[in-house]
Formats: structure tokens, sequence, C-alpha cells
């Protein structure tokens, strides 16, 4: 064949294939059978196999089907839209006051001053201004990945659609939160549960006409990504959302240290009930920029920002019954199933006992009256039984010693670090071969932080499951979707929907498939520690080798619990399994670190004693942040033993022995091109 026969006969393949696909996705219509649409797709991949030089965007290659048509379209956030950790008690913020003290090196008297802003409960969206014109706006989303609302965010009014101001910054995410009033609430509540339900609702429909009608607000409270933005602080960039035109807190404040806040705090709470919309808390956020920079972020959430919950609604019921729920780890949660009370506006008829220690502690019986607490969005739980009111006949409640879902033994760890047995009962078998531990680790598998799937909820994994559908994580890319399609609820368009999810989720980031995988002691930022360290998927797949499985420890942050619980679950056969499997249907993305061209690239680091002025953490924040990589043991990858006052003597010695250059804190700074 002649080239220009070549590349005709491909482009009527995939012409062909661009037909059938957009007919099949977006019009529920199968003009081909399934196995000649695959004939036509291996034709295609054949071809450009063979002359490399075919190669159109279209390709079955490259794309995995067409965008199914959905309300909107997604649009990646530059920067994620986080969430924030909680505190609920003076104790919770004094440790949040100290994590900072400790994390920049400050005086233990130091005060640190915060921005007080009312957390306000709706839904957030972000507003991108370019040279002073609102371009776009999204909705959260994942928070990675958000919805395009453009045309349903121009129609609340509190959003100026120009500006023209000359402060106003060149590029700008803006971002606050969607909100609606108590009393236009309650004009328009036929369709909604609450306030915040009704926000969201309108936001997110269609017709931009109907979102128009719905009195909307729009308090505006911090930035994603800026150019040209001049401002030192979180106050001052408040004030200057005022000049630009937004609304902001009317209740926000600029206050320093634990005590105040705790007193700001007490007052708002009281005045919580005349305010014209629901806020569910405070938010404070270290009001230096400077200092936020240094901050940073862990997983999830900034190291310079919390919430400060209000204190929670409570209301008394009966306990008709205690279930016993078993957790993705195997943990035994007893929970109270009570007679449905309303707890600040929501009705709660589940509430957590916590533990078996607890209940003991508290001695919790059927039939008992029990006080029940909800706080925010925090699960309910039994914070006290009124024993005057104990019926006669009633029973201690008697704690099952074996699993209630498959019959194994449970156990109670010993946690080496409190030297106390753990007040956690848990489920003996490994994983799989439990069936609610099986469901409940589907369900992390596809959950939110870990593969994130669009429309695979926790209802879903548990029909399928019953169904059959699903046993193993694998079976979800494997799916029977001609079954799927004949359930009730279900037709040739959500099946498509779910289809293209799945299949855009096989392509996943290595420190999302080792945290999807639910091994215990391994979080979110466990699993980008080790997928940091092992760059690649195969380095992950072989680590089934005890060996390679301990040189982990030289990981910086993973210890011997984390350890022996990836050892464990190595050993068992079907989680094996899963992994091979896995390996087959996905690809699995290296890791390439951001800032690769850092200062410090491809050098590797250890710290020992104490440097001056910084902390420890924040140390490797900046090594980090320039491409340096830290570990915890002095080894032959070690480039420089970063030497601080009273050093452990005998690792300079060793680094010494090995030739690894020990430098001092000033050395290393220069590094940076920093002085000391
Ligand atoms: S700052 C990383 N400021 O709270 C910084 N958030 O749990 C996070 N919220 O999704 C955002 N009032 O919807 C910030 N004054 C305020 C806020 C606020 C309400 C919401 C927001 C966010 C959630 C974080």
């Amino acid at each position: 064949m002649n080239i220009k026969l070549i590349e005709e006969t491909y482009l009527k393949k995939i012409n062909q294939f661009i037909k059938y696909n957009k007919s099949y996705y977006l019009e529920s219509n199968s003009i081909i059978s399934d196995s000649d649409f695959d004939i036509l797709k291996k034709e295609i991949l054949q071809l450009e196999d063979r002359y490399t030089f075919l190669r159109n965007k279209k390709s079955p290659s490259l794309s995995v089907g067409f965008k199914p048509s959905k309300n909107f379209q997604k649009i990646k956030h530059k920067v994620a839209m986080l969430s924030l950790g909680n505190a609920f008690n003076e104790e919770d913020l004094e440790n949040f006051e100290k994590k900072i003290i400790n994390f920049l090196s400050l005086k233990n008297s130091n005060s640190i001053e915060y921005s007080a802003e009312p957390k306000i409960d709706g839904i957030s969206a972000s507003l991108i201004y370019v040279n002073g014109k609102l371009t776009k706006g999204l909705s959260r989303g994942d928070g990675n990945e958000g919805e395009d609302i453009t045309q349903n965010i121009k129609t609340i009014k509190d959003i100026p659609l120009e500006i023209t101001l000359s402060n106003f910054p060149e590029e700008i995410d803006i971002r606050g939160e969607v909100f609606i009033e108590n009393d236009d609430f309650k004009k328009i509540n036929d369709k909604f549960a609450n306030p915040r339900n009704a926000a969201s609702g309108s936001l997110r429909q269609k017709n931009s006409l109907i979102t128009a009608k719905i009195p909307l607000k729009f308090i505006a409270y911090t930035y994603g990504y800026e150019k040209k933005m001049n401002i030192n602080d979180q106050t001052s960039f408040l004030e200057n959302l005022k000049l630009w035109g937004f609304k902001t807190n009317p209740f926000n404040k600029k206050i320093i240290g634990v005590k105040n806040l705790i007193l700001n705090h007490k007052k708002l709470e009281k005045k919580r009930k005349e305010l014209a919309f629901d806020i569910d808390g405070i938010v404070y956020k270290v009001n230096d920029f400077d200092l936020q920079k240094r901050l940073g972020f862990a997983a999830n959430a900034p190291r310079w920002a919390i919430a400060h919950k209000f204190s929670a609604n409570s209301s008394t019921s009966e306990i008709m019954n205690i279930e016993i729920q078993i957790g993705r780890t195997g943990a035994l949660t007893p929970v109270a199933k009570i007679k449905p009370v309303n707890i600040g506006g929501v009705i709660v008829s589940n509430a957590t006992l916590h533990n078996e220690d607890e209940i003991i502690r508290k001695d919790i019986r059927v039939g008992d009256t029990v006080t029940v607490e909800r706080a925010g969005d925090v699960i309910p739980h039994v914070v006290l039984v009124d024993l005057k009111k104990r019926k006669q006949n009633s029973k201690k409640f008697i704690f099952p010693l074996k699993c209630p879902s498959c019959g194994s033994k449970t156990i109670k760890d010993y946690n080496e670090i409190t030297k106390k047995q753990d007040a956690v009962r848990r489920c003996a078998s490994e994983g799989f071969e439990c069936e609610k531990i099986a469901i409940e680790r589907i369900k992390h598998f596809v959950s939110k932080d870990a593969f994130n799937i669009d429309g695979f909820g926790k209802k879903i994994v548990e029909n399928f499951w019953n169904l059959k559908l699903i046993r193993l994580p694998q079976d979800i890319f494997m799916l029977n979707y001609s079954k799927v399609e004949e359930l009730e609820g279900w037709g040739k368009l959500s099946v498509a929907n779910l289809k293209f999810s799945i299949e855009e989720k096989k392509n996943i980031s290595l420190e999302r498939f080792i945290y999807s995988l639910g091994i215990r002691h391994i979080g979110q930022e466990n699993a980008k520690l080790i997928a940091r360290h092992l760059k690649t998927s195969p380095n992950f797949f072989q680590l089934s080798g005890e060996s390679n499985i301990e040189n982990l420890s030289n990981i910086d942050g993973i210890g011997n619990t984390q350890i022996q619980s990836i050892k464990k679950f190595f050993l068992n056969r079907t989680n094996r399994k899963v992994l091979n499997e896995l390996e087959k249907n996905l690809l699995i993305k290296d890791v390439i670190l951001i800032n690769s061209k850092g200062l410090l690239k491809n050098k590797t680091f250890m710290l020992t004693g104490k440097l001056n002025g910084i902390s420890r953490a924040e140390a490797k924040s900046l090594i980090e942040q320039n491409s340096g990589k830290i570990i915890s043991n002095v080894n032959k990858k070690l480039d420089y033993l970063i030497s601080g006052e009273k050093p452990t003597v005998q690792k300079v010695n060793t680094a010494k022995d090995w030739n690894i250059k020990v430098i001092n804190q000033a050395e290393w700074l220069k590094m940076l091109n920093k002085s000391s």
C-alpha cells in the first residue's frame, strides 16, 4: 500500500469509529454490534502500530470514549479547592497554634494574629477574573476539578461582572460561598430540605433563567491563584475585596491569640440565631501571607487555617437496638439505632457508640434513654445515659467476640506507643475474605480521594455487590455492562456514562493508587510519601519481597507500624491477586515531581540535631519544595547529612566513613541561595 492509501484507509476507519462512538455514547443508540465495534478498534490500533506516522486525536489509543453529555463541562482548578481541619474546643485550638509555632520555630510566647471569619454553610465557588472581567465561574467539584457554572454564577447580583479599579490583579481566582438567606429560603422551600441544599440545587441546575429567579447571595473570602496582586495579609485582602465590589462577611475580625478567639466564638455563638444566614462555625486563618506560604499544606487542608465548629445540638431519645458495623480495617463499631429525633433541623436515627470500651465505660444498654449530640457534619454520638429512666429488666450489652459478618475471631491490637491495648476490636480475617470488610474496601477504592469514579457511590457498590457483579476491586474494570443496563433505574445513557467514568479513571497517579488499596495506616499522606520514594508502579508491585518493604523505612515519616502493615498486606494471597489484576487493567502514572528543576534536584538529605530558627518540619518542606528528597537513615543513597546543634555522633561518624558530605545549617541554606 502506498502512503496515501494507508492514510485514507486509516481516516475512513477513524471517521467510522467517531460516528459509532457518538451514536453509542450521546444518542444511546448502538448502530453496530459490540464485536464489530471491537474489530474496528483493533484494526485502527494495528494500523497505528505498523505505521507509526498515523495518529489522530480521536483515535481509540488516545481517547477512552466520547465525553458523555453531562449538564456541565468539567474544568480543572489551577489551584485545588481544599477543605479545612476542624476544631471543637480550646484544646484543639491550642494544639493548632502549637503546631504552627513549632513548624515556624517561633518562641512559645509569640501570639499569632488571625483573621476570624464566620463559616457560612453554603456552596463554595471559584470566580476567574482576567483583566477585570469575570470569565469563568466554577463549582468546587471534587476539589481538583469543578463544573463550569459560569452562566448561573452570572445571575447572582452580589458578583461583579467587571472590575475596573487599578489595584485589581491582572488575573485572579476569587473564592467564596454561594448561599440563600433563611427568610428567602422560607419563601421557596417547597423543594429543598435546608438552605444549603437549596443553594446547591439552584446553582447546579441547567437553566440559568431558573437560577436567576432564586435570591442567591455571594460572600467572598479567599483566592486560589493571582497575577500581580500586591497584598500582604488576609485582613487587607478582605478590605480590598470590599473596595473591588464584593460582599464580605460583616462579622469578620482580626484577632490575636487563642484566648481571644474563644471569646469571639462565644459571642458569635450567642448571636448565631439572629443572623440572616446559617453559620456552622468560625474559620481562623493565620493573617500574614508570608507565614501562610511557609506553613503550606498537609494532604487535604492548609496548615494555616482551621474551622472552629459551634457546639453540638443535642436531644434525648431511646435506644431500640445496638448493631455492630464492620469498617474497612475490620473495626467493629457499635451503632445505636434510636427512635428518630430532630436534632438541630436534621432527623437522626443512628448514633455511634464508638467502641467496646466506651459501651462498658458508660454501661450503655438497649432500651436506655440517652442524650445524643450532633455537631455540623460530624456523626451523631451518644453522650450520656439517663440511669433514672433505665428499665428494670434491662441487661448489659454483650459485645460479640466473633465477627458478625464472617465469624472470624476478633482481636484488640497492642499499641506500641501508648503501651496499651486498643479500645477498638477488629475482625482478624485478612480483608476480602470477610464480606463486610470487602464491601467497605471497594467503597474506599472508588471514593473521592482514591479512584474517584463519578457516579460510583456507596449505594452502587452495595447494589452491585448484592447482584454479584463485583467481589474484588478489579471487577469494576471488567463490569458486565449489558447486565447493568437491564437493572432497574439504568439505561443505555447512564451505563455509557458509568463506563466512561470508569474508563477515564484507569489512568491514575501512583499515590492515589496506593491510597485506594486501603492498606491500614497508609492514608493519603503516607501514600504520597511512598509514591514519591518509589516513583513507578513496577517498584510498588515488586514490594512483595520482605527486604524491599524494609527499604521503605528510609522514608522520613514511614515507621515500623506502617512497614508491618504493608508486609501483612503483601503476605495475603487475595491482595496479591488483586494487585496482579489491577496491574493488567490500569495505567499507573510515574511520579513526576512538580518542581523538578529546583536547586536541590536529585539530591538526598538527612537531618540530625537541632537547627537554628527553623523547625525540622519546615526544613523538610523547604527541601521538598526545591526538589530535594529527605531520607531517614544514613545509607549509600544519602548525599548530604545536615548537622545541627547536638547531632547524633554515630550518624555523623557513619556518614564520614562513607564519604557522605556532612554540612552545617549555613552551608545548606547557601545551597538554597539563602543566608542564615
Ligand atoms: S477558606 C483552604 N474561608 O469551608 C482554604 N472557607 O471546609 C479553605 N468556608 O469549602 C477555604 N467560610 O466552602 C474559607 N471564610 C471562609 C469560609 C470557608 C466558609 C467553607 C468553604 C470551604 C469549606 C472548608
